[in-house]
C-alpha cells in the first residue's frame, strides 16, 4: 500500500508529509544540472551549496520563481527525485496533494498535477496555500469566523481571509521574502561598488533584516569583491541602512494585507479585532514584521509557531482524512 503524501512546493523550500508518519523530507528547492547533458546532479541541501559555487557547465535552478513553475521539465524532474527519495517507486504509486498558491493560474494548476502524475502519483489534488496554513495553524476554519492568515515565502505573499470553509478575500501578490534578498544585493553594489552572492544576501537579512526598528540593533561586516578592483573586501553594514535598502518589497507585503482587510466584509472584519492575524511562511521571520502589520492594519499579528512548516503541515491533516475533505480540493480542470 502506498503512502499517501503531501507536497509543499515551495518557491525556496519542499517539504513533504507522509500519511501516518509526519514530515518526510524538507530540502531547499533547487537542482543542479549538467547545462550540456541535463542530467540532474543534485538536489536540495546539496544542489543549494552549489549556488553560486558551479564550474560553468553545472547550473544550480530553481525551478520555481515566484510560486509559479518557470520550467516545466525540471519541475516535473525535481517531483520525481522527490517521490523517488520517499520511497516512491513503479509499482507503489501514491495519492499526492500538492499546496499552491492560490492566485494560481489555470494553465499552472494542470502544470503542477500534469507533473506530479507523470512524476508517478496515481492522483493529485491541489489545496490553497493558505487553506492549508490555517489548518496547520489550528485555525477553526468552517465555522462561520474569520479567520485570516499571511504566508510570506520565498517568492510570494499571500493574505487571506478564510469563513466557512472557504477563501472569502484574497490578496497575493508575487513579492516575497527572496525580493528583499536581491534588493539587499542590489544596495551593496549600488552603495559600496560590492557584488556579493545571493546567499551572502540572504545571510545579511538573517542577522540584521527587519521591518522595523528594534532594540538590540547590531552591525554586520560582509565581504564581497569589489566591482572596480576585482579584489575581495569587506563593509561594515548597518540595520537601518539595510532597513531602508529593503523598504520596496517590505511594504509591498504589508500593502498586501491592508489590501486584503480592505476587502473584508464588515462582519468578518470585526473578528479579526479579536481573533488577531496569523503569520506563516519562512518570510513571516523578518525581525520586527509582525510589529509593523499590526501597527498599520490595527489587529493583532500572532508569528505561527512552525512558521516554515505550517502549510506542509494542513495540507498533511487533509492526508490523514483524505476522503472527508475532498471537497476542499482546487479543480484542476477548470
Ligand atoms: N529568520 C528569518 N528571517 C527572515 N527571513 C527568513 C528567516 N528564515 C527564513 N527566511 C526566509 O524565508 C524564505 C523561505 O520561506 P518559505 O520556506 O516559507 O518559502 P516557500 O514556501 O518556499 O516560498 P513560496 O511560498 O513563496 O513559494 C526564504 O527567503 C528565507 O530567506
Ligand atoms: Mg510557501
Amino acid at each position: 500500500m502506498a503512502r499517501d503524501l503531501a507536497i509543499d512546493l515551495g518557491t525556496a523550500n519542499t517539504l513533504v508529509y507522509a500519511r501516518g508518519e509526519g514530515i518526510v523530507l524538507n530540502e531547499p528547492s533547487v537542482i543542479a544540472l549538467n547545462s550540456q547533458t541535463k542530467e540532474v546532479l543534485a538536489m536540495g541541501k546539496e544542489a543549494w551549496q552549489m549556488i553560486g559555487r558551479t564550474p560553468s557547465y553545472i547550473v544550480a535552478v530553481r525551478p520555481l520563481r515566484h510560486g509559479a513553475i518557470t520550467d516545466f521539465e525540471v519541475t516535473q524532474r525535481m517531483i520525481r527525485l522527490l517521490l523517488e527519495r520517499v520511497g516512491v517507486s513503479r509499482f507503489n504509486k501514491p495519492r499526492v496533494i500538492i499546496c499552491v498558491p492560490s492566485a494560481i493560474t489555470a494553465v499552472e494548476r494542470r502544470a503542477v498535477t500534469e507533473a506530479a502524475r507523470r512524476a508517478g502519483a496515481a492522483d493529485a489534488q491541489l489545496i490553497e496555500q493558505p487553506m492549508a496554513a490555517a489548518i496547520g495553524a489550528n485555525l477553526p476554519i468552517n465555522e462561520p469566523i474569520g479567520n485570516m492568515v499571511i504566508d510570506i515565502g520565498g517568492g510570494t505573499s499571500e493574505a487571506a481571509l478564510i469563513s466557512l470553509g472557504g477563501v472569502v478575500a484574497l490578496e497575493a501578490v508575487r513579492v516575497g521574502s527572496f525580493d528583499i534578498d536581491h534588493a539587499i544585493q542590489g544596495y551593496v553594489r549600488r552603495q559600496y561598488g560590492i557584488a556579493i552572492g545571493e546567499r551572502t544576501a540572504e545571510e545579511i537579512k538573517l542577522t540584521i533584516g527587519s521591518a522595523a526598528p528594534t532594540p538590540d540593533e547590531v552591525r554586520a561586516e560582509v565581504r564581497g569583491r569589489e566591482l572596480m578592483s576585482g579584489l575581495p573586501k569587506t563593509v561594515v553594514l548597518t540595520p537601518a541602512e539595510i532597513r531602508e535598502a529593503t523598504d520596496e518589497p517590505v511594504s509591498a507585503m504589508v500593502d498586501a494585507v491592508l489590501e486584503c482587510l480592505a476587502q473584508a466584509p464588515p462582519e468578518l472584519a470585526q473578528d479579526l479585532i479579536q481573533q488577531g492575524i496569523h503569520l506563516v511562511g519562512g518570510g513571516g521571520l523578518l525581525r520586527g514584521l509582525d510589529h509593523r502589520i499590526a501597527a498599520e492594519a490595527d489587529v493583532d499579528v500572532h508569528l505561527v509557531q512552525t512558521p516554515l512548516e505550517c502549510v506542509v503541515l494542513g495540507a498533511g491533516r487533509c492526508i490523514e482524512s483524505y476522503e472527508a475533505v475532498k471537497a476542499m480540493f482546487m479543480d484542476s480542470k477548470r
